[in-house]
């Protein structure tokens, strides 16, 4: 197979990366058990805890963003019962995982259609001890109303329990003020480092509900030991620690208000630019629900196949979009811009994007509406 080093991946993750996390991790080896890497690492927890809009205890996990769910639902599972929220795939994997651990009540909503709170105020009704979702649900690029869930499940008294996976670092999140008691991302989305991290926030309240009955490698009480010394109690994937370290200063330097405001900008330019061209966006969302900032799904005109939209992009421009899931395979596309996306990979997207549709008379020209969105940047 011929090498390409000049792709541009916009997919909700893995994302492209900037040169400084390259970079970063090309270096010789550490022991994990020294005094460097836990500076690291104490620099990398610090720096979580402010995307997490926390001031508790931030775990991290050598592991995908699942590894980082699974140790939240099995560390927290002594209760009787969870409402899980699926309007997705990946609300539908919480309750799989969950179910695994306790006993589940999965409130289903249509995917890409807004959660009815008044659903999930029954079942939390019905004697569930937590509730557990998906802030920014990916697969239809909607964010959830993170806020009012967690207050509805207050009113419960119910451990909430937030896959933040899409959303932290590149959208608004504060845990500590919303009441979420557990918050989970993944290293590969909007913090900008490749796949292989998962990072777990934990209030003091989630300890009452804690199970030693979860898989060792998971058990977050083994990582909140830890913790006190800066190091992991297993040896954890160190050069992505090199690349985290690297991504929050970035970060840092940025500013996450400018950060976020940069991710919500690229999702508007996309939404603009698909409305003018003629597309649909595909999620739904109502008054307290909102389009994804880090995602905009589109659904596929008509006549046209993934193969001929994703094939032509990548085979002629070597950019990668990714397509549906599940039933949504063929119907919808989604650009991702989390990470360290700026306009010009961003401009050369849609423009590749307009042409291929261009081809089969499913869109009109429209790129002048995103660029001055993204005059902006
Ligand atoms: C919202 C959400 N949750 C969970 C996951 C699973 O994460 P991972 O593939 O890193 O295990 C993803 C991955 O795309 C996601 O977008």
């Amino acid at each position: 197979m011929k090498m390409k080093f000049d792709g541009l991946l916009m997919i909700p993750g893995p994302v492209h990366l900037h040169e400084r996390i390259i970079r970063a991790m090309s270096r010789q080896m550490i022991g994990h058990r020294g005094k460097e890497f836990s500076e690291i690492m104490e620099y990398c927890v610090e720096g979580l805890k402010e995307l997490f809009g926390t001031k508790n205890d931030v775990y991290i996990i050598s592991g995908s963003g699942t590894a980082g769910l699974e140790a939240a639902i099995a560390s927290f599972s002594k209760l009787r019962r969870i409402t899980c929220i699926d309007n997705g795939k990946f609300g539908d994997r919480l309750g799989r995982i969950a179910s695994r651990y306790t006993e589940v009540d999965v409130v289903r909503f249509e995917w890409g259609k807004p959660v009815d709170l008044e659903v999930v105020e029954n079942s939390l009704a019905e004697g569930s001890e937590a509730l557990a979702f998906v802030h920014n649900e990916t697969s239809t690029a909607m964010l959830n109303p993170a806020k009012e869930l967690a207050k509805l499940a207050k009113k419960y008294d119910a451990l909430v329990i937030m896959d933040g996976i899409t959303s932290v670092g590149g959208d608004e999140v504060k845990m500590d003020k919303w009441g979420i008691d557990v918050a989970i991302v993944g290293s590969q989305k909007c913090i900008g480092i490749p796949p292989g991290l998962a990072a777990v926030a934990v209030n003091d309240n989630a300890w009452n509900y804690y199970s030693e009955s979860c898989p060792f490698y998971l058990d977050l009480a083994a990582y909140r030991k830890k913790l006190a010394d800066m190091q992991t109690p297993y040896t954890p994937a160190v050069p992505l620690f090199f690349a985290l370290e690297e991504a929050l200063r970035i970060i840092e330097e940025e500013g996450l208000e400018n950060r976020i405001k940069r991710h919500r900008l690229l999702s508007k330019a996309v939404r603009e630019w698909a409305g003018e061209a003629g597309l649909r966006i595909f999620p739904e969302p109502d008054e307290l629900s909102d389009y994804s900032n880090t995602v905009t799904a589109i659904r596929m005109p008509e006549g046209v196949t993934d193969r001929d939209l994703r094939g032509t992009l990548l085979g002629e421009y070597g950019i990668t979009i990714s397509g549906g899931q599940e039933h949504l395979k063929g119907r919808i596309f989604r650009i991702g811009n989390m990470g360290n996306i700026g306009k010009r990979q961003m401009i050369a997207t849609l423009a590749a994007v307009q042409d291929v549709l261009m081809r089969y008379n499913a869109c009109r020209p429209a790129l002048h509406a995103a660029i001055e969105i993204l005059k902006e940047l």
